[in-house]
């Protein structure tokens, strides 16, 4: 960093804007492989903070790559500048009191902590999305893992690149044997608590 920039205070802060949102502003991080239903419980999640009148957002991995990211590819490194990226801009989010929902794979250990380090200890939230990578393979939405089993994507999360799941995440759910509804209430239970 260079030494010349010189961190500015802004005159509205964080506890302005959370006092007037009456709600926490926090970083809900959905981890999970390819197909584990991150997107789909993210959104679900979001729908339902945004009814009681919240103000949230949802940092998807797909659109962030289509979009701030997407000089970056699928190597150990594209995916640490990746989510480094990701974390800046949800500390951003979270610092103008909005509750944001990321939904990215994430794979490895050290990066979830990289962002757990970006955004402040106590404003991150992660959310393992479980699912057997079977389950997620037959479900293969949009037909990625049969075009990794052929070659065609190479460094493919649970194919032919790594998955570490996280050790003790603050919420856990299980795609492969729970329902959308059941996993989105263990959810929405948790975060209301904690966003409160
Ligand atoms: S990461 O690991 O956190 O940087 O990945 P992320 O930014 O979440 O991007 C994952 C989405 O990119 C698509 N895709 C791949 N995923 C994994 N491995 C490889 N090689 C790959 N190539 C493309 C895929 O659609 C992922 O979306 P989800 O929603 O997880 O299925």
């Amino acid at each position: 960093m260079n030494k010349n920039v010189i961190h500015q205070d802004y005159s509205i802060t964080q506890q302005d804007r959370t006092a007037r949102n009456q709600h926490q502003a926090k970083l809900l991080w959905f981890t999970g492989l390819s197909g584990s239903g991150k997107s789909t419980l993210a959104n679900e999640v979001e729908k339902q903070l945004f009814a009681q009148g919240m103000q949230t957002y949802v940092l998807d991995g797909d659109n962030i790559r289509r979009g701030i990211n997407t000089d970056l590819s699928f190597t150990p490194e594209d995916r640490k500048e990746n989510l480094r990226r990701i974390a800046e801009a949800s500390k951003l989010f979270i610092d103008a009191g909005v509750v944001t929902l990321a939904a990215f794979i994430s794979p490895m250990r050290e990066d979830r902590e990289m962002i757990k380090q970006i955004v402040g200890e106590e404003n991150f939230i992660e959310i393992y999305v479980d699912a057997k990578i079977e389950d997620c393979e037959h479900r293969d939405v949009k037909g990625l893992y049969q075009k990794a089993r052929q070659g065609e994507i190479k460094n493919f999360t649970g194919i032919s690149a790594p998955y570490e799941a996280p050790a003790n995440p603050e919420i856990k759910v299980n795609t492969s044997n729970q329902t959308i509804e059941e996993s989105l209430t263990i959810i929405i239970n948790k975060v209301t608590q904690k966003l409160s």
